[in-house]
């Protein structure tokens, strides 16, 4: 592992058992949540990761943080791998890997002021015992977030929703972290306030050379901030490359969708450009397609192997395209080049996901 990447997941896999039964619970299927993921996050960068709702963004993050139990894989943070770590070594661990959620109100205590919020924090890691230095310290976190010092007295729900969020990334910064996980830090705020905390967690990552993996469903959202994007799809990853190429040459069939469904301000570029419009709803995680996942939806899918093989994620060298990027497609390259055209996808009805109904949930039986 060369040493500017602080973050490695390998395999990772987290399958939720789907469980059913009176007395004895019985597993009858499972939800693929995260199903093989491979991933780097390099020292000091900020890594976009964005997909649709249910494709496994949160879950992925919540395991490279050890908050969800993986299924398979390993993840190994500054060469240390975490997957041994129990109880008090996984606890101490969790210092250099803070969380900052959507919903900063639903992550912080309603009766807490911030100022006992925070200090909590810093407790739990033995970094609270001199009273000077706290106070000192908590006064800095304040300014550090752009909030008065008055606001360490007040409680929660006294602050509006972007303000909020700057007290979840204070608490997550109180402890001096390496890696913040933020899960869609903007997606419950007004657009206005949207940029201003966007430029708060770069200015932070400037001054403090933190590292980010910055979860979010909004495309526009993850290129402002990110230095490289992942793009999630049911379970996997299909490209990863850096932000630039990412959206000057998307690659995967399904990145193009994503990409073309996001409004550009100007009507010439937006008349001249691909539209593809997705038909079919997303697959259940709990019965993935067999193949590339993408296959029930895919305008460029041919006969043979898009149904039966599932496409690694592979570096590609097409003209034009940056060095590095990845993408998991059986045909990226005639696709790029356009010897392969899309065709009009069919789509397939998809039954919504019904365990009660046997609905989505696979024919074989596993027992526990
Ligand atoms: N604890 C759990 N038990 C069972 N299934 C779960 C659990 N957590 C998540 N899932 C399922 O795993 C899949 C992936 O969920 P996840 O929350 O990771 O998606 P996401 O990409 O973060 O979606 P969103 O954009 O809506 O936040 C979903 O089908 C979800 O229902
Ligand atoms: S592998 Fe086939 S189905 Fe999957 S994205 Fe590529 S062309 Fe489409
Ligand atoms: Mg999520």
């Amino acid at each position: 592992m060369s040493s500017d990447v602080l973050v490695s997941a390998t395999g990772v896999k987290v399958h939720f058992p789907i469980k059913r039964g009176v007395i004895f619970d019985r597993t009858i299927g499972h939800v693929y949540a995260v199903d093989g993921v491979d991933l780097e996050i390099r020292r000091g960068e900020t890594y976009g990761l964005v997909g649709e709702s249910g494709c496994g963004k949160s879950t992925l993050g919540r395991a490279i943080l050890r908050l969800a139990e993986m299924t398979e894989g390993s993840v190994v943070f500054d060469g240390e791998d975490l997957a041994p770590l129990r109880g008090e070594a996984l606890r101490r661990k969790r210092q250099d890997l803070q969380m900052v959620f959507q919903d900063p109100l639903s992550s912080l205590d309603p009766r807490q002021s911030v100022q006992s919020l925070l200090v909590e924090g810093m407790k739990a890691h033995g970094l609270a015992s001199d009273k000077e230095a706290t106070s000192a310290r908590l006064r800095e976190l304040m300014d550090a977030v752009g909030l008065p010092q008055a606001a360490l007295s007040k409680y929660p729900h006294e602050f509006s929703g972007g303000q909020r969020q700057r007290i979840g990334i204070a608490r997550a910064l109180s402890v001096n972290p390496t890696v913040i996980v933020a899960d869609e830090p903007v997606s419950a705020l007004d657009v206005s306030v949207q940029a201003q905390v966007i430029n708060l967690l770069e200015s932070l990552q400037d001054a403090l050379g933190l590292t980010y993996l910055v979860i979010a469903h909004d495309l526009a959202v993850v290129r402002h901030i990110s230095d490289r994007v992942g793009v999630m799809y049911l379970g996997g990853l299909v490209e990863e490359a850096d932000a630039d190429s990412l959206y000057a040459t998307p690659l995967h069939p399904y990145t193009r969708a994503l990409m073309s469904a996001v409004p550009i301000p100007d009507p010439a570029v937006e008349d001249a450009r691909e539209q593809i419009l997705l038909t079919g709803d997303l697959p259940s995680p709990a019965a993935p397609p067999s193949g590339c996942r993408f296959h029930t939806r895919c305008p460029w899918k041919q006969a043979e192997r898009c149904d039966t093989e599932r496409p690694e994620l592979r570096t590609v060298s097409i003209d034009g395209v940056a060095a590095g990027h990845r993408v998991a497609c059986h045909f990226a390259e005639p696709i790029a080049s356009g010897e392969i055209q899309p065709h009009e996808v069919r789509a397939e009805a998809v039954l919504p996901f019904d365990p009660d109904a046997g609905i989505g949930v696979p024919d074989v039986e596993i027992t526990p």
